[in-house]
């Protein structure tokens, strides 16, 4: 329950004293919400940590040994001796800087703003927490994004849409007469990863959340995080003007539905006077949106953004738009629908893009999007639930996934120019930039399901502050914070996480297949499915398995999906000898003996691939044991027992895959495959 907020003791005879002294006597001079938060924070992990109870000072003392305050706040003596980047800082940076005074260290933790002391807080405890050494600390940590939220796919009857962790977390029956505990915990876990916003119901919700019933409720929520700096947003039903406010039409244009947003906007900033904004899902999947009345997604946006704008509020508007009755790709329609726009839409309005052109696949390239609109800033959508990626039960750590798209090179303002960067708005100077994770928590006890799924969501909110990050680095830092510092548990901690996204990739859809799960549900594997509705929602559409080969064409002689790409992403995945081999089939159609850079046919690659994930789970139970020591039983259990069913499908993966495209290969197995039972 305690995700990575653990606070175990720190055993380190070194260390302890050291810890001891630099934070026995501390001096909070803010008094306010966030100041509290900080200072129950602390007696909390040092407690715990150091077995020590700290005395808190409004005034500096002589035997003060941790000052923690904005620039105005802090005791002139201290300002001397420090260098702070003031203005970099912005309202949410913060620095940490160790300094001499009186013969004695002194540790400062500063920023301009409550919240950024807050962040400079928890990462001083984070020191702790991964026994660092703090007598020289300096340094300086700022968001390279300002819109860092977490999208909760929760609907008000408190289902989760693709959540695998129980029920929803938000309790609106008991709101607002009772605020559970748990949303404090979850304000104080996403505040130590610097999550500043919460979108808390799901993209496909209907209009009701909208309403005073519910506004009432979300007030108690804002209310409750933000001391944590943490802002809610909700997500805006398109047509909310015909469903609750009587209205026969939703169009954007016309002037009462205009009139409506604005005053149902005016209304929500009563409840919640810092209210992030909107969300919205539109023309997809079956959401209305600006399509229904021939208006275009800028205009859309843009009305609810100038509703927003007098509150400082903000729209972020999916790029996830696509229709069925659109013959092309699908993985070409929403470029299509927005490359067209850049440059269109209002100041505060952010374009969320999913990390992929189809949808949250174990592997994608980067979506086209990204680098094609420098006009307008891109918000990145990662899926931290694992809906495609063994849901509740499969070990996969995110943090490469994030990795690899963040640091994908668009080549969109030459060699540089990476998926990260658009991001961040560096590359195109944007003011607003943001990260947004659909979340993996619910009621479960552990919040995830999955102990390990702790460990996407620290990742997202560690990723999102500053999209360079290593996924290394932060699987390390979780680890330590989670479980336990000693060596040997980390190194087979680490080769566990790191290597857990290419072995799901291995016994799922190795070499650039994608989509091939069991229809609706996406669980395990359905390469065969054929029947349903729509041509784009079969497995079949997307492997294009048949006797003359695999992999879907989207080279100029195919959909030509590729030429939404800068022209040296399109040359590098369009020629076979460039295009890396993990994309393989999302771009190339090929025949079965197609000799791979192994030397191996195409054939002989794929059923190896599968067989390599199906090894790479069993060494992830062997790791796993060999570190039984290092976790308490209960955890450790769960693990292992996840860990077996998950080696058991990555089987059933192979088994299915295999039999079923060998239908069309009419090969046999390669040596070192298993044939399936
Ligand atoms: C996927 C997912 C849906 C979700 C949709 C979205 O298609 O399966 O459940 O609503 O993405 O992102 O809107």
């Amino acid at each position: 329950y305690n995700l990575w907020l653990q606070y175990q003791k720190i055993e380190s005879p070194t260390l302890l004293p050291e810890y001891q002294k630099q934070a026995g006597h501390i001096f909070i001079p803010g008094k306010n919400a966030t100041s509290d938060v900080i200072e129950k924070e602390l007696r909390t992990a040092l407690e715990a940590m150091l077995e020590i109870a700290p005395q808190f000072t409004t005034t500096p003392k002589q035997e003060t040994t941790l000052f923690i305050g904005t620039r105005e706040q802090l005791p002139a003596f201290t300002l001397k001796a420090i260098n702070i980047p003031w203005e970099k800082l912005g309202t949410e940076g913060f620095s940490i800087q160790s300094i001499n005074q009186n013969s004695q260290k002194a540790l400062i933790i500063t920023g301009n703003s409550d919240v950024a002391l807050l962040y400079g807080t928890f990462e001083f405890l984070k020191l702790l927490q991964t026994q660092q050494d703090i007598s020289t600390v300096d340094l300086t940590s700022i968001p390279k994004t300002n819109i860092r939220v977490l999208n909760h796919w929760d609907n008000p009857d408190r289902t989760v849409e693709r959540g695998y962790a129980g029920a929803s977390i938000w309790d609106w029956h008991r709101l607002p007469g009772h605020v559970k505990p748990q949303y404090v915990d979850y304000a104080r876990a996403n505040a130590s990863i610097g999550i500043n916003g919460t979108v808390l119901t799901n993209v496909n919700a209907n209009a009701q959340v909208l309403t005073p019933y519910f506004l009432k409720k979300v007030a108690t929520l804002a209310d409750t995080f933000r001391p944590y700096g943490i802002k809610v947003y909700l997500t805006a039903r398109f047509s909310a003007p015909i469903e609750i406010g009587g209205l026969d039409t939703a169009d954007p244009l016309h002037p009462e539905v205009q009139k409506w947003w604005t005053e149902k906007v005016n209304e929500i900033y009563e409840y919640v006077p810092d209210f992030g904004g909107f969300l919205v899902k539109a023309d997809s999947e079956g959401q209305p949106g600006p399509q229904n009345y021939d208006r275009t997604q800028a205009e859309g946006a843009n009305m609810l953004a100038k509703a927003l704008q007098p509150h400082e509020g903000i729209v972020m508007w999916r790029a996830f738009v696509y229709s069925n009755e659109t013959p092309d790709d699908r993985a070409k329609q929403a470029y299509n629908e927005f490359k067209p726009l850049d440059g269109k839409f209002e100041d505060n309005v952010l374009v969320q893009v999913k990390n992929g052109p189809i949808d949250f696949q174990p592997r994608e390239p980067f979506h086209p999007l990204f680098g094609a609109m420098p006009e307008t800033p891109l918000m990145m959508e990662f899926q931290i639930t694992q809906e495609y990626l063994g849901q509740g039960t499969h070990l996969v750590f995110l943090g490469s996934l994030f990795e690899e798209v963040l640091d994908t090179d668009t080549y969109a303002k030459g060699p540089g120019s990476t998926v990260a960067k658009v991001v961040e708005g560096s590359l195109d100077q944007h003011a607003l930039s943001g990260m947004a994770g659909v979340s993996n928590i619910g009621t479960d006890r552990n919040w995830t399901g999955h102990l390990f799924g702790q460990a996407n969501w620290y990742a997202f909110g560690r990723l999102a502050w500053n999209p360079d990050e290593s996924a290394a680095d932060i699987a390390k830092e979780w680890l330590k914070m989670t479980f336990s510092n000693d060596e040997k548990f980390i190194r087979k901690g680490k080769s566990i996480m790191l290597q857990s996204h290419e072995a799901a990739v291995n016994y799922m859809t190795p070499l650039g297949l994608h989509h091939i799960m069991g229809w609706s549900h996406h669980y395990g594997p359905g390469p065969w499915v054929t029947d349903k509705h729509r041509d784009d929602w079969t497995s079949t559409y997307y492997h294009q398995a048949s006797e003359d080969g695999i992999g879907f064409d989207r080279t100029a002689s195919g959909s030509n999906a590729l030429s939404q790409y800068a022209p040296e992403v399109q040359q590098q995945y369009e020629n076979l000898e460039t295009c890396p081999e993990k994309y393989l089939l999302w771009f190339h159609h090929l025949p079965w003996n197609y000799e791979m850079k192994s030397g191996h046919s195409l054939w002989d690659e794929i059923a190896l691939h599968y067989q390599k994930g199906v090894h790479q789970t069993e060494q992830m139970i062997t790791d796993w044991k060999s570190i039984k020591t290092h976790v308490d039983d209960q955890r450790y259990q769960q693990v292992l027992d996840f860990l077996q069913i998950q080696h058991h499908e990555a089987k059933w993966w192979r088994d299915a895959c295999l039999l079923y495209f060998q239908q069309f290969s009419q090969m046999p197995l390669p040596e070192g495959v298993t044939q399936p039972e």
